[in-house]
């Protein structure tokens, strides 16, 4: 995951403490992803009280790995930035799910099948996610040379 991220990225030299940037950018977006999850178990369990706690710490692990990903120069113009995204979503359906998808096939687990479903649903997703991209990216651009 993180080469993908780091070609989408495309800094042909990255200093150390840019991969560690890069590093603990992907590590509170896990934290992130996870707290949101352990908030929907607590309300499936009827703890309100808890989920609000680990939404709260879901939004501040969000404004530390945005922080990380500004120091490292991450984030660009919006062009850029729309480009980055339709760069991203293509190599989620093109490399990333489809070789998941065969390793769990080959791999055969326990979990094949929720697994298989997850990667699935995902990269359907993320077509339609490429496809949003790319109409604004066009849009933008068309803007931009009218200027
Ligand atoms: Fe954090
Ligand atoms: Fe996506």
């Amino acid at each position: 995951m993180l080469l993908n991220f780091v070609k989408n990225v495309r800094l042909s030299m990255m200093s150390k403490t840019n991969e560690n940037l890069l590093k603990a950018a992907q590590g509170e977006a896990f934290a992130r992803l996870k707290y949101m999850a352990f908030a929907q178990k607590a309300l499936e369990e009827g703890y309100p009280e808890i989920a609000q706690l680990f939404e709260e710490a879901a939004g501040a692990e969000t404004v530390h790995g945005i922080t990380h990903l500004q120091a490292m120069g991450f984030v660009k113009s919006t062009l850029e930035n729309l480009q980055d995204a339709v760069y991203g979503e293509q190599d989620e359906i093109d490399e990333m799910y489809p070789s998941m998808i065969a390793e769990a096939e080959s791999e055969n687990p326990k979990n094949k099948d929720t697994a298989l479903k997850a990667f699935k649903v995902a990269m359907a997703r993320e077509k339609a996610h490429k496809r949003m991209f790319k109409r604004a990216l066009r849009k933008l651009q068309k803007q931009l040379d009218a200027k």
